[in-house]
């Protein structure tokens, strides 16, 4: 092990434990800041003994940041959230969090910094995290110039992501909206090949460039829900759904999920912000670096997504389809 220690935050999440995996390769030392390590012990496992340790960090409490980076020769910060809850607001997550993180690395020289944003940022944004992940770049780079930002766009992946949503969705309802006819364009991206981009970011050495990761092609929401009813072998009714009703789906969602204890369980699908986000198409805009100046070979949701969705066909992988 020879490249040096490096703080993660957000490393307990969907993308975090596939970016320990790839720092473990790469050699690193690595320092998993979490907000509840007690619930995250099995982060360990990913690599040798003793070459993961646990700290406990909110990046709303700035201590606990600086704390969590004293030492360090680099930092990723991979926290992030899809919906406010409480004081988890995008602004307290993703804008001050971001700068806390930004400042206290500057304040003990720390220049190779990895920060993860969204392909979505934009800070005249229709959602507030689109704006709120545009404000935080630019509140990493004022402490440090040299930090790179990666923006990526959707991601897939094993157990989470954008199928694992829409299939969860097909379990629960006949009818699938299609909000704004379903015309909306994404570029998922695999969680794995941003995890290898992540850490081939932070093995080179940041050097204050904007990467934009995205899979090797665009589909409209349409296509996606399509694809994954195949995947899973269900026919669910698609009903073009005005932006206005997804507003008030998102409200209704909100508000369950604002109930004290139904809240510990329902993650809410949809919110009114993350309706104003899918009005804006989010694939790359062509204009910066990507996986192929990180080297990172791109996986296709062709390849990948299918057996990620075994589970939820009717008989899991022993499920044989109707026609066959
Ligand atoms: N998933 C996507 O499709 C997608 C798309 C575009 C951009 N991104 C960005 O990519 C990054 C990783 O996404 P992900 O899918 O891995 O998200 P995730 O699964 O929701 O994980 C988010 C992580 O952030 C941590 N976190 C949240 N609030 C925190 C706080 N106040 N202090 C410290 N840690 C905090 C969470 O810790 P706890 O376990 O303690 O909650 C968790 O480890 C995020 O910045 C996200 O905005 C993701």
């Amino acid at each position: 092990m020879t490249k040096g220690l490096v703080t993660v935050f957000g490393a307990s999440g969907f993308l975090g434990r596939h970016v320990l995996r790839e720092l473990v390769r790469d050699g690193w030392r690595i320092r998993a800041a979490v907000r509840r390590p007690h619930t995250a012990q099995d982060l360990r496992v990913n690599g040798a003994v003793g070459q993961i340790q646990l700290v406990q960090a909110n990046l709303r409490f700035k201590q606990s940041v600086e704390r969590a980076v004293d030492g360090a020769d680099a930092v990723i910060n991979l926290a992030g959230i899809s919906y406010k809850k409480g004081r988890q607001t995008f602004s307290a997550v993703h804008t001050l969090g971001a700068k806390t993180v930004a400042e206290a690395a500057a304040a003990r020289g720390i220049t190779n910094i990895i920060h993860l944003s969204a392909l979505s940022a934009d800070k005249d944004g229709l959602s507030a995290y689109a704006r709120s992940k545009a404000e935080g770049e630019a509140a990493v780079l004022a402490s440090v110039p040299t930090a790179d930002v990666l923006r990526t766009a959707t991601m897939f992946g094993e157990g989470a992501g954008i199928f694992n949503s829409i299939a969860r969705l097909a379990q629960l309802t006949p009818v699938i909206p299609l909000l704004g006819g379903g015309k909306t364009r994404l570029q998922p991206v695999y969680v794995g090949d941003v995890a290898k981009a992540v850490s081939t970011a932070v093995t080179r050495g940041s050097s204050g460039i904007l990467y934009e990761l995205a899979g090797p092609r665009s589909y409209t929401s349409k296509e996606l829900i399509e694809f994954t009813l195949n995947a899973i072998d269900k026919k669910r009714l698609l009903v073009p759904t005005p932006w206005a009703l997804g507003g008030v789906w998102g409200f209704g969602f909100e508000t369950l999920g604002a109930i004290p204890l139904l809240n510990l369980l329902i993650k809410p699908f949809l919110t009114r912000d993350m309706v104003k986000g899918m009005k804006t198409d989010t694939v790359l805009s062509g204009d910066h670096p990507g996986f192929a100046e990180l080297d990172v070979h791109v996986e296709t949701v062709e390849a990948i997504v299918p057996p990620t969705l075994e589970t939820f066909k009717t008989y899991g992988q022993f499920h044989q389809e109707a026609s066959s």
